[in-house]
């Protein structure tokens, strides 16, 4: 393993939670609510978007048939089902991949409501790659950050798209999605958490082990509503008892960054 990916390595592994605070959470504080990631019926136009509706548009057109598209870590499957927005849509099929089948089951009912054929492969990626095929456009979104091992996470996404038309987007943030509770971490379980991997760290992996030399987007995204003390304290391991105490601590931290990264590589 290089050097990039030994870094990606080890500052994911600092993110871990210790295990005397694990084994005294009321919840899981990792597993999402898939309620939360049900797609929205106008996706948000953003660059992950339109890189992947560029490519869908290239192969539909390369093989006069439409484009597969295939999602992992889908949840509800936005990042899919922006492809095929605003009609006439590019895409003839998507697959979704999560290990959740909660967020299966919400992606299988959104493809449903929108008239798009689709099928769903429940398991981790990328120990279930095989069973999800190869697809013209294979999208990824906010899920390298739950990734320790990202060289065959990454590997499996390339092989997955086909050429000679397709493409891969990776849309992540900047830094882990969880960095801005540091503080928090201090606050109620006197721990210091170590620095989070960036976008940056996973594109050096990428360039390392696939030599690949992705087209890099850093954007803005719409600030997301503030997360209630509810969902803060769950990702704290802190049982509801102890919500006023989170509603006061989260006043004092920054609110979450909004910045967002695309990247885009063709195999
Ligand atoms: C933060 S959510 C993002 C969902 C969706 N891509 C979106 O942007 O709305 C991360 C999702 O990835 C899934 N996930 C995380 N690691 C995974 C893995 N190795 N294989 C499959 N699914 C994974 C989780 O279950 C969860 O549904």
């Amino acid at each position: 393993m290089g050097a990039a990916a030994d870094r990606w390595r080890e500052l994911q592994s600092g993110r871990g939670i210790p295990e005397h605070i694990r084994r005294a959470a009321p919840a899981d504080p990792w597993t999402h609510r898939a309620a939360d990631f049900a797609p929205p019926a106008e996706p948000a136009d953003t660059p992950s978007r339109a890189a992947a509706r560029a490519l869908a548009e290239r192969a539909a057109a390369w093989s006069c048939a439409g484009a597969s598209v295939l999602d992992v870590g889908c949840g509800g499957g936005d990042a899919a089902f922006a492809v095929a927005r605003p009609d006439p849509s590019p895409v003839a099929r998507v697959v979704g991949v999560d290990r959740q089948a909660d967020m299966l089951a919400v992606f299988a009912a959104a493809a449903h409501e929108r008239g798009i054929p689709y099928g769903t492969v429940q398991g981790a990626w990328p120990d279930v790659a095989a069973d999800a095929d190869r697809h013209d456009v294979v999208v990824c979104h906010h899920v390298l950050h739950n990734v320790v091992d990202l060289p065959p996470f990454l590997a499996a996404l390339h092989a997955a798209a086909r050429g000679p038309a397709g493409g891969v987007v990776v849309e992540m943030l900047p830094e882990h999605p969880m960095a801005w509770l540091d503080p928090l971490w201090r606050h109620f379980h006197d721990l210091d958490r170590p620095p989070s991997a960036t976008a940056d760290d996973a594109v050096a992996v990428l360039r390392e082990e696939l030599g690949v030399e992705p087209e890099v987007r850093n954007w803005t995204r719409d600030r997301r509503l503030p997360h209630d003390a509810g969902w803060v304290a769950r990702r704290l391991c802190l049982p509801a008892s102890r919500l006023a105490e989170v509603e006061s601590a989260l006043a004092t931290v920054p609110p979450r960054r909004t910045d967002a990264v695309t990247i885009v590589w063709s195999p």
